[in-house]
């Protein structure tokens, strides 16, 4: 008898953090992966320790013409996508009028381009199949002002508004938006970043990871919309 096809994760920025954590807890409930990043090696060490079958795509998520060939090559290999996770992301520190043009840029199409991008490569096999569900991975930095943040906070702010509104537009459609909104959390980002972080006090990526399976676990009678999670001490 055929077997009924376990179902695809696709998982930006999987190769470190929270993303990384995220594949390995999506695996460990049976799907197969399709990790992106820009580095094919992390990636392929997180696809080794998962067990899962998979695909390794070193792809820039500010490409959109790669995801959308990405996406034709998970589903033809891998088989029906479930899940779409951007967790792809990146941070820098410093005062607004410091800040290279370069960098805010790159925050922009990285944080908030990227997530669109992988949406609209991903999203319409699923809305075909009527079934599957985006996580994105907003920010304390979605809602607050944090000075020196202006790149980071921007692309924050403005991925709030793209999920929502992509909530919205898919309201009925059996295909689900949910929210991840973590604080600081102990992952690679804060690597380099200027200042002093206690990562102690941060939230650890795995608890992030939890979250996310809960939403996923939710039934579907109930939309889960968000999921607000802050280190107990408060915010670095
Ligand atoms: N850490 C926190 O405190 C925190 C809090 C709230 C929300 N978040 C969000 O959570 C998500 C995951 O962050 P993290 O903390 O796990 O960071 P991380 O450990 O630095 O991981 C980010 C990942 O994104 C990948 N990436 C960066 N730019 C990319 C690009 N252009 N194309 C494809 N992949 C790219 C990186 O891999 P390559 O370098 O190989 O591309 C890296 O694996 C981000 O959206 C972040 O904003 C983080």
């Amino acid at each position: 008898m055929n077997q009924p096809p376990v179902g695809v994760a696709v998982v930006s920025g999987a190769g470190s953090g929270i993303g990384r954590e995220i594949a390995l807890a999506l695996a460990r409930r049976g799907r197969c992966l399709a990790l992106v990043g820009r580095r094919a090696e992390p990636l392929s060490r997180v696809l080794a320790e998962s067990g899962a079958r998979g695909l390794v795509l070193d792809q820039d998520v500010r490409d959109a013409g790669g995801l959308a060939a990405a996406a034709i090559r998970v589903e033809s290999e891998l088989g029906p996508v479930e899940e779409v996770v951007p967790a792809a992301g990146i941070a820098s520190v410093a005062p607004f009028l410091a800040t290279p043009a370069a960098d805010f840029e790159a925050a922009l199409a990285t944080n908030l381009t990227g997530v669109a991008n992988l949406a609209r490569a991903f999203l319409p096999a699923m809305l075909e199949r009527r079934r599957g569900v985006l996580v994105a991975l907003l920010s304390v930095a979605s809602r607050r002002a944090f000075p020196g943040w202006s790149a980071y906070c921007s692309s924050k702010f403005g991925l709030l508004g793209l999920v929502e509104v992509l909530r919205e537009e898919l309201a009925g459609t059996g295909v689900r938006v949910v929210a991840v909104t973590p604080g600081a959390t102990a992952s690679p980002l804060w690597n380099g970043l200027p200042g002093q972080w206690d990562r102690t006090r941060m939230i650890p990526p795995a608890e992030v990871a939890r979250a996310v399976l809960w939403a996923l676990d939710a039934d579907p009678s109930v939309a889960v919309e968000e999921i607000r999670l802050r280190p107990p001490g408060g915010d670095l």
